[in-house]
């Protein structure tokens, strides 16, 4: 038996860090891809390789936290995490092929893990719901990889569906489709990667995290969520880092709301202007933007796009733009003009579209 498995990645339209303190977020899955092909087979030992390196990595069924690093971490998580949940886990042999650039903010982990979780569960025939399969790829890069994430890029990955963004409301573990699909209004989504690349085992997301948590305890609150959306009400929190990061949270879901309802009519004008809100809270109050993504953000704006922001979990990665399909060129070669001006490597700049979620 051969079993052939893909997931998307995903780009987050809004709702950023949103997702570990139950908010809201808006996803869509990314047209790139990771595939898995799996010959499950009996023994104690699944063979991994990549089209990244040369040398297979062994991961025993049995494996534990601490076992592997690297890309091989993500695949021994899941393997790690399906045991743990009680489901069997076959050997066997597998490779794996990346269409989701890592580190880009475009949820490569969670592609990663998306896609080996559904090929070992096609092996075994067991059923398991999306909410659940999240929750076990989440275990897999919390407690094997040590990345401290929430549930958004898996939920973005296992509920896409193509020409439609997932409003997803992470307190009530709800996931709605929202039309998405800018093309047919005249209207293009582009991707823009700065080459920037990210870790989010690094220090600055737990940080932020960890920011979030203190505020909430300041409110006496649970989460962030139950602080309300009245701004007035942050003053408590006495620290005020704590309160700026507190306030990106309150505003972003705000925003997330009101870009759900100005696409009921894909008011692009209404839409954009809070996607570029959206970026200057990141820049001001979360503070996980760079010069190098605000540029981006600023050169898209001024040529013309309707908004733009940072997309993913920040310090590196890509920026998304909301353009009316006929400036979308103007747009396009103002970005690669500056940046080549101010130094920085050449963009990949692609025209983007909500995408298919894993199978
Ligand atoms: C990363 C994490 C997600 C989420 C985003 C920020 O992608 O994996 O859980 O927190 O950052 O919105």
């Amino acid at each position: 038996m051969s079993i052939r498995f893909s997931a998307p990645g995903r780009i987050n339209l809004i709702g950023e860090h949103t997702d570990y303190n139950l908010g809201f977020a808006l996803p869509i899955a990314l047209p790139g891809r990771t595939v898995v092909e799996y010959q499950p087979a009996g023994g104690d030992t699944l063979v991994v390789r990549t089209d990244r390196e040369s040398d297979p990595v062994r991961i025993p069924l049995a494996t534990v936290p601490g076992e592997l690093t690297g890309w091989a971490a993500y695949v021994a998580g899941v393997v790690w995490a399906l045991r743990c949940a009680g489901h069997p886990v076959r050997g066997g042999t597998m490779s794996i092929s990346g269409g989701v650039q890592i580190g880009s903010g475009l949820a490569s982990s969670a592609a990663l893990e998306c896609a080996t979780l559904g090929a070992l569960l096609a092996a075994t025939g067991a059923s398991v719901d999306r909410i659940a399969q999240a929750r076990i790829a989440q275990r897999a890069e919390n407690e094997y990889v040590g990345a401290p994430t929430g549930l958004l890029d898996q939920l973005a990955i296992l509920f896409a569906r193509p020409r439609y963004a997932q409003l997803i409301d992470f307190r009530d573990l709800t996931v709605a489709p929202v039309p998405f699909d800018p093309d047919s209004h005249g209207t293009t989504l582009l991707l823009i990667d700065s080459q920037a690349r990210h870790q989010h085992a690094g220090g600055e997301y737990a940080a932020r995290r960890a920011s979030c948590e203190r505020a909430a305890a300041a409110l006496g609150v649970p989460s962030l969520r139950e602080a309300g959306d009245d701004e007035s009400a942050l003053a408590a929190i006495g620290d005020r880092e704590d309160f700026r990061r507190a306030r990106h949270i309150l505003t972003e879901n705000r925003r997330v709301q009101e870009v759900v309802e100005h696409l009921s009519e894909f008011d692009a004008v209404a839409v954009g202007a809070l996607l570029t809100e959206s970026h200057r809270s990141m820049r001001d109050d979360f503070e996980i933007t760079t010069g190098h993504l605000d540029l981006i953000v600023d050169v898209a704006v001024r040529a013309g796009a309707h908004g733009a922001r940072m997309t993913g979990g920040g310090f590196g990665g890509c920026v998304i733009a909301l353009v009316d399909t006929a400036r979308a060129d103007d747009v396009v070669e103002a970005v690669r003009n500056t940046l080549r001006r101010s130094g920085f490597p050449e963009p990949g700049i692609d025209r983007v579209y909500a995408g298919d979620g894993p199978g």
